[in-house]
């Protein structure tokens, strides 16, 4: 199972008087199976954390464990590897390669990975479960922004990652697709049991969410656990 841990992580960007501390000692676990938002201001540090414990970025001080390894050393080959096969990412700018269809972004993101069995079968189902399935061979031009949004998640699902890391996937939608999209990966998170792990300035998500962890100034100012709260409404009835 997969589970991961900060321990005192600091981020430390420039040098002298130009030093910006975006992770100033963060220490947080993260069990298998959490649903997890990351608030805060803006510039409070929530995308650097995501992109460590995305195994992106690398801490200036501190430890990253993933499934008990210390990764916080390994060599950028080795972590793209583990960061592959195990953990999937919706960014926010939805990041699809725009000269493939939505069918294609899937399959690429499943080679990288090296996942074994049939790719084109594995991507056709993982864009049908995000309600894709008549439109697989669009480009990502041809399609709207929460279409977009649902080819970066089947890309992220496909892998049946452990990890599955979104920096502000609402950001850029409507609520009602923002809704939709939600309801997408509680489902992942309730039947599949994939950990996820999102940052977010969006209410509905944050009420979504069993786990609140806000960041101030590069620290973790609150780490708020509890059930599942019903006010989610149509958002977490998945
Ligand atoms: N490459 C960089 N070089 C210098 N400073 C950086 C760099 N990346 C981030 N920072 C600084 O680190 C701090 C944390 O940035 P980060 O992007 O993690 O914030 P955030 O919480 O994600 O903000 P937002 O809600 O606006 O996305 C900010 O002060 C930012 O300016
Ligand atoms: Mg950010």
């Amino acid at each position: 199972m997969f589970c991961f841990e900060l321990k005192d992580v600091r981020k430390t960007y420039g040098a002298g008087a130009q030093e910006v501390h975006a992770l100033d000692g963060v220490s947080l676990g993260f069990a298998p199976g959490e649903f997890t938002v990351l608030c805060g201001p803006s510039g409070s540090g929530k995308t650097t954390l995501l992109n460590m414990i995305g195994l992106l970025d690398t801490p200036t001080a501190g430890e990253v464990f993933v499934e008990e390894e210390d990764v916080s050393r390994l060599s950028s080959k080795r972590l793209a590897r583990i960061r592959a096969g195990r953990i999937g990412f919706v960014f926010q700018a939805f990041n699809l390669v725009p000269v493939l269809s939505a069918l294609e972004n899937v399959e690429v993101s499943l080679h990288l990975a090296r996942t074994p069995g049939d790719h084109r079968a594995i991507a056709t189902e993982a864009l049908e479960r995000v309600g894709l399935g008549k439109l697989i061979h669009r480009k990502p031009g041809q399609l709207s922004g929460g279409q977009q949004q649902r080819v970066a998640i089947a890309r992220a699902l496909a892998k049946s990652p452990a990890l599955v890391i979104a920096d502000e996937p609402t950001a850029n939608l409507d609520s009602a697709t923002g809704a939709e999209i939600l309801a997408i990966m509680r489902e992942m998170n309730e039947e599949d049991g994939v950990t996820f792990l999102f940052s977010t300035h969006d209410p509905m998500v944050r009420d979504c969410a069993r786990r609140v962890v806000i960041l101030r100034d590069g620290r973790v100012a609150e780490d708020d656990v509890r059930a599942r709260r019903p006010a989610g409404g149509a958002a977490c009835s998945s």
